[in-house]
């Protein structure tokens, strides 16, 4: 499918996904949010592909929030439909069984930084600076910015970032969790393609296991999250991949994975 504000290319099991409004700075409007949501679904149903990286167009911006033009026009119950929307694309990311990477080039700022919090995995380049500046327009993070970033750094890092509205350098952001690792720009996309082939390459049906094991387990006392990941390791047990995985072990060869 043709998309206007989106670049989607497939290669070697991975997708990449490029938010491509340079002259915005990538911004997100509810034209960009409908096509992530195409480009999401598209990737889900396409079993060649293993693994997303999602990165902005151009060498300043990854994400650099909701559209502030388009959002300036909204009225409290436009505003609730927009939330609505960017909340369902980055729960619909989070929902697909194959890992999402998030490649930070640049700004990832409000709803930028925010889709980040909704990839697997982050890695940034040394220009990127993340933050959650709505305070400085009025506003809040509503692409749950106030709930997954405090999931992911912890209530008071989250707290520092959502109320002075501050950004932070991208060794600043590795330090409090917001990505994994800081490469050179010029390296950042194949360092992203190259970790997503690294999970492409092991058993489907265990990675999707396991990345909702995680998920779903964060919001469970400890007790219910175990009994969770009892019935994901036992449930692997009836499917072909684990039997494979486990004989090409014992027969010193490379699994060969039917994704069942
Ligand atoms: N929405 C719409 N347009 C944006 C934008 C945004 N979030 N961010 C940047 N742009 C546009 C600018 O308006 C500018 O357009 P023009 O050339 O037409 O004037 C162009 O992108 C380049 O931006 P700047 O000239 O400002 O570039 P800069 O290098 O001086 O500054 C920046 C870069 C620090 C990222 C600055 O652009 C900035 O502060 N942007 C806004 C960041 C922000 O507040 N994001 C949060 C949005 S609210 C949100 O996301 C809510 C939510 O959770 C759902």
């Amino acid at each position: 499918m043709p998309f206007e504000n989106l670049i989607v290319e497939v290669a070697d099991g991975v997708a990449t996904v490029t938010v491509n409004r340079p002259k915005q700075l990538n911004a997100l409007d509810r034209k960009t949010l409908e096509e992530l949501s195409a480009a999401i679904d598209q990737i889900g149903r396409d079993r060649a592909v293993r693994a997303l990286v999602i990165t902005g167009a151009g060498d300043k911006a990854f994400v650099a929030g909701a559209d502030i033009a388009a959002m300036s026009r909204l009225g409290a119950a436009e505003a609730r439909d927009f939330a609505a929307l960017g909340h369902r694309v980055f729960a619909q990311l989070e929902a697909l069984p194959v890992v999402t990477i998030a490649a930070v080039n640049g700004f990832a700022l409000g709803g930028g930084c925010e889709l980040t919090l909704a990839c697997d995995l982050v890695y940034a380049s040394e220009r990127a600076r993340f933050g959650q500046p709505e305070v400085n327009l009025g506003l809040v993070p509503g692409f749950g910015g106030t709930q997954r970033l405090t999931r992911r750094v912890g209530p008071m890092r989250a707290k520092e970032l959502v109320l002075t509205g501050d950004m932070v350098d991208a060794a600043t952001a590795k330090a409090m969790g917001l990505c994994l690792e800081v490469v050179a720009p010029e390296k950042l996309l194949e360092h992203a393609r190259g970790k997503a082939r690294t999970v492409a390459s092991r058993g489907p049906v265990a990675v999707a296991t396991a990345k909702r094991l995680i998920q779903q387990g964060a919001d469970l006392s400890l007790a219910e999250a175990n009994g969770l990941e009892r019935q994901g390791f036992a449930g692997l047990f009836g499917g072909e991949d684990a039997k494979e995985g486990m004989r090409a072990f014992l027969e010193k060869r490379p699994p060969r994975w039917k994704g069942i």
